[in-house]
């Protein structure tokens, strides 16, 4: 889809931290050089620490020179973008502070002739929300004289059914919600849309993507790292919130949903908030059954030693917060009665790796096993669509083995995305930000699909809440507990 480009004035509030250092600038940088912001656009930080505009712009060219995809060296237009970014600081819960900004925005708007479309985007702790929002009410910023106004809100978008709910309500209560955009960057990546262009552009697998043909489906992102410098955040969230009630749902849904009648905001989330509302709540005596958690201890990654979760700063000696998750759903709708779906993340996992795999049944009758040979050693067809890294599909298949006996052997066709579209994908960053500049929320989270999701996973938060024993743990560099492979062999 080609993109409009409209001046917009994009304020960040929580400038002077990580996300705007190492994700938002650098993509605003890097649609910049491709031509894809327009020249009146502007950056406003804001922030409370008492920031000089050198020191803030010190600081964001350091991010953009590491993480851009087009770093300054391949696109010398540095000085160019600094000129357009200015910083204000002030406390986030006082009204001076918006009375400033309103101030700010309008003088800008009558320098710039701009069409007063404006953008905030909160990079800030999740607790802050509420505050920001009103304030941003109470100035009446809400809605500008001209011109749009968004905001983006990043993930996680409140911490359990009840928060996130309030949360929506207190959002409404400033915005509607054509203006709210919730992040989730898993949707920007190429792989994770390419999910349902693999789908609903072919016409091989879709009439095989059901209960009929799929025996079960298993979603992975695993993580070498451990939890680095986020482990205050980490010890409120766990991978349940951080990974699988976000993230993981976003893959999830993306398999098992109907088509959409068209590829726009709507159609496309009503369908997922179908799936989403199919998923088969767990009851609270199910939960060990359909959930396993585990707490990485020390161990070796990549022949290095590492530390266990309890020994990382700012983590409790008895933290009992989870670093792997694995959540079994089944989703009750004609097409996937009885597939079990399993959804898996972890740090300091054995290796990086994203994927969604699809185990096909077995053929029902194998004409080409010698005697001896039971139809369960046959490996059936599995169809792995490789989110990151190594980004691509494969599929496995039986062929003949060679030689004169007939035998079979399973062997991959594989696509791998680098090696045939060679191409440097956008960051999912600059794919958001273009998105909500352009008004297309296809790829960001309704209030109803954000509620679904912690829907599904809030009897399991409740259990694990009131869970006296202590948590399992698993040696950093294997495949996280004993449990999950027992959760699998119990399921056959
Ligand atoms: C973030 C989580 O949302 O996603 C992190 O908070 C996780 O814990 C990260 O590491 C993974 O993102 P990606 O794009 O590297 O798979």
């Amino acid at each position: 889809m080609i993109k409009s480009v409209e001046p917009v004035t994009i304020v960040i509030v929580g400038a002077s931290g990580d996300l705007t250092r190492r994700k938002l600038l650098p993509a605003l940088h890097s649609l910049m050089c491709e031509e894809l912001l327009h020249p009146h656009t502007r950056i406003v930080g804001l922030a409370r620490s008492a920031l000089s505009l050198e020191a803030f712009h010190q600081q964001l060219y350091e991010g953009v020179a590491n993480y851009a995809r087009l770093k300054p060296g391949m696109c010398e237009r540095w000085p160019d973008f600094a000129r357009r970014i200015s910083y204000m600081a002030g406390a986030y819960d006082a009204g001076d502070t918006y009375q400033l900004l309103a101030a700010h925005l309008a003088q800008r708007d009558r320098q710039m002739g701009a069409v007063g479309n404006t953008l905030f985007y909160l990079a800030i702790p999740p607790h802050l929300y509420p505050t920001v929002i009103a304030q941003i009410g109470a100035a009446g910023l809400n809605r500008r004289p001209q011109g749009w106004t968004r905001i983006v809100i990043e993930k996680p978008f409140g911490h359990d059914l009840a928060s996130a709910r309030e949360l929506n309500a207190q959002a409404h209560e400033v915005f509607n919600e054509q203006q709210l955009y919730r992040i989730d960057h898993y949707l920007a990546k190429e792989t994770v849309q390419n999910i349902l262009m693999f789908r609903f552009a072919n016409m091989v697998f879709e009439p095989l993507w059901n209960r009929r043909y799929v025996d079960y489906v298993q979603i992975t992102a695993a993580e070498t790292i451990g939890v680095e410098h986020r482990s205050a955040y980490y010890e409120e969230a766990g991978a349940l919130r951080d990974m699988i009630q976000n993230h993981l749902m976003q893959l999830f849904t993306f398999t098992a949903m109907e088509p959409p009648v068209a590829f726009s905001a709507d159609a496309v989330r009503d369908e997922k908030v179908k799936v989403l509302r199919a998923v088969r709540p767990i009851a609270p005596d199910q939960v060990a059954r359909a959930a396993v958690r585990g707490q990485y201890a020390g161990g070796v990654i990549a022949g290095s030693p590492v530390i266990g979760y309890r020994q990382e700063v700012h983590v409790s000696p008895s933290s009992q917060v989870e670093t792997y998750a694995a959540v079994k759903l089944y989703v009750d709708n004609w097409r996937w009665e009885g597939v079990p779906f399993y959804l898996r993340t972890g740090k300091r996992l054995p290796k990086d790796v994203t994927e969604v795999a699809i185990q096909f049944k077995r053929p029902p009758f194998l004409l080409f096993r010698k005697a001896d040979m039971p139809l369960e050693s046959v490996q059936p067809n599995l169809l792995v669509l490789r989110i990151q890294p190594d980004e691509g599909i494969s599929l496995r298949v039986q062929s003949k083995a060679p030689g004169e006996e007939v035998g079979l052997e399973p062997v991959e066709l594989d696509f791998s995305w680098g090696s045939t579209l060679d191409a440097l994908p956008f960051s999912a960053y600059e794919t958001l930000l273009q998105d909500v500049m352009d008004g297309d929320a296809t790829l960001f989270n309704r209030d109803d699909e954000a509620e679904e999701a912690w829907r599904i996973v809030e009897p399991i938060l409740t259990a694990w809440r009131a869970d006296r024993h202590d948590i399992d743990t698993y040696v950093s560099g294997t495949w996280g507990p004993e449990a999950t492979v027992v959760m699998m062999a119990t399921d056959g």
